[in-house]
């Protein structure tokens, strides 16, 4: 039973895709194959919202992932992430069949402009009555350039500077409408006071924009901030500008040390480290008996994943082309270390097999499959004692839950895990704020 009373964030973690981050996802038996309808979007937005969710969170990517073998030949025929619907229609059709539940949406700093997503995450946090969340992301690789006209993705920390400008651009405009501005005063013909909408003129070196924004100020002052940068730079990005800190360490140890360091950079630069959630990445596998949990997960390791997909995938998030490795080759270190993508990904896959060189088939094991991440397999009482001891040792405020297949994930974890966690007070019982701020705890900016 819990000593501890900090209550922690749930976030459902998904994709408007064919998949989930789980590659093997379409696969499994009980996968609602509806992901090209709204209803699919909308059930399992529901469900979260029963489960008192802070919010669902889709990520993103702007390609097809097209490294490997430089096609998308395997990508289709596995359906490795091959569908992505545009973010912000799904999360409107989704506000349209919630009230309370956060809707979390990934765009790019490297491929869209700034007043572009100003105005999307405004308009989207109007619409849903101040519950929306972006997730600024640099993007990854060389398909997202080629589909935007430009060969070759701009460099690692490059992109991180431009991000910052990009962060510094919207937060402008967000704030060129004051609160209060619209008057709507039909007798005098004074429909918004000109003394409170103001001009931004932001002159940047890589972005210009003038503003003032066409959407008035919104309903959080501004949509919740997430990033999900692991690198050293990275990191300090996530320090100035997140609300919310998404993670993917392999164990509970690496976790408790980026939580730590994590909050050690966001106080180092004058922030409260409170209202900075930082919320690991992990997959729940619940059911009604331990060795239900334990078929369960051994369909998902053993069964439902392509080989194939997974080095599809691969190759999208580190800009490599691994198609010239025989699957139990070793790779060399300095092939590896030539990642433009997510560095930290690999960082993490040799932590788990130390003291030998990777093979193909080793990295692709860890690649959008169950071992991705930290995994809790169980029963409802088995799993909440696990994340008690995540929240509690100080490894997090929190959790992005991933999803094996859907909705069957979310409806499991609902059904198994909210109750126990209820119980031990570790999770709200109902929503008590009007936004997504309200509800994380965060003040309105
Ligand atoms: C939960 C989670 C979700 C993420 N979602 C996306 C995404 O939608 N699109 C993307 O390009 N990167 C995504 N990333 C990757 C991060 O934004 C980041 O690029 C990665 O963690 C590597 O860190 P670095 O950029 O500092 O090297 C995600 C990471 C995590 C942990």
């Amino acid at each position: 039973m819990a000593d501890s009373v900090r209550t922690m964030s749930l976030v459902g973690f998904m994709q408007a895709s064919n998949v989930t981050v789980y590659s093997g996802a379409w696969r499994h038996p009980d996968a609602d194959p509806g992901f090209l309808t709204a209803g699919y979007y909308q059930r399992i937005g529901q469900v979260l919202e029963q489960g008192c969710f802070d919010l669902v969170f889709f990520d993103d990517r702007l390609a097809m992932p097209g490294i490997y073998g430089d096609s998308v030949a395997e990508t289709v025929r596995t359906g490795a992430r091959t569908v992505k619907l545009d973010l912000s229609v799904t999360l409107g059709v989704i506000a349209a069949a919630t009230r309370h539940l956060g809707l979390g949406a990934t765009y790019s700093t490297t491929y869209y402009p700034p007043f572009h997503v100003a105005r999307t995450f405004a308009t989207l946090d109007h619409l849903s009555a101040g519950r929306a969340a972006w997730n600024v992301v640099t993007s990854v690789n060389d398909a997202e350039a080629q589909n935007f006209g430009v060969d070759v993705h701009v460099a690692h920390d490059e992109r991180y500077d431009r991000a910052d400008e990009f962060l510094e651009a919207t937060f402008g405009l967000w704030d060129t409408w004051e609160d209060g501005a619209i008057i709507g005063d039909k007798a005098s013909g004074t429909f918004a006071d000109p003394a409170k909408v103001h001009e931004l003129n932001y002159e940047g070196k890589h972005y210009r924009t003038r503003g003032p924004l066409t959407v008035p100020r919104c309903p959080q002052g501004r949509p919740v901030i997430i990033q999900a940068g692991s690198s050293g730079r990275g990191r300090q990005f996530a320090s100035r500008w997140a609300d919310l800190v998404f993670t993917n360490d392999h164990t509970h140890a690496l976790a408790l040390a980026h939580y730590q360091d994590q909050k050690a950079q966001v106080a180092a630069l004058g922030r409260d480290p409170d209202a900075v959630k930082v919320l690991p990445l992990v997959y729940v596998v619940a059911a009604a008996t331990e060795a239900e949990a334990a078929a369960e997960e051994h369909r998902l390791l053993e069964e439902l994943v392509d080989p194939m997909a997974s080095l599809v995938l691969l190759g999208e998030v580190t800009n490599l082309d691994f198609s010239r490795f025989g699957l139990d080759e070793p790779i060399p270190d300095d092939f590896l270390d030539t990642a433009s993508g997510i560095r930290g990904f690999l960082d993490g896959v040799r932590a788990h097999l130390p003291g030998r060189a990777l093979t193909l088939r080793d990295i692709a094991a860890h690649r959008a499959t169950l071992r991705s991440s930290p995994r809790f397999v169980g029963t409802g009482p088995q799993i909440a004692e696990e994340m008690e001891h995540w929240l509690a040792s100080g490894a997090c405020d929190g959790f992005v839950i991933a999803a094996t297949h859907l909705p069957g994930t979310f409806e499991q974890v609902v059904r198994y895990v909210t109750p126990e966690l209820q119980r031990r007070g570790l999770l709200r019982d109902r929503y008590e704020g009007a936004t997504l701020r309200e509800n994380l705890g965060l003040a309105r900016p």
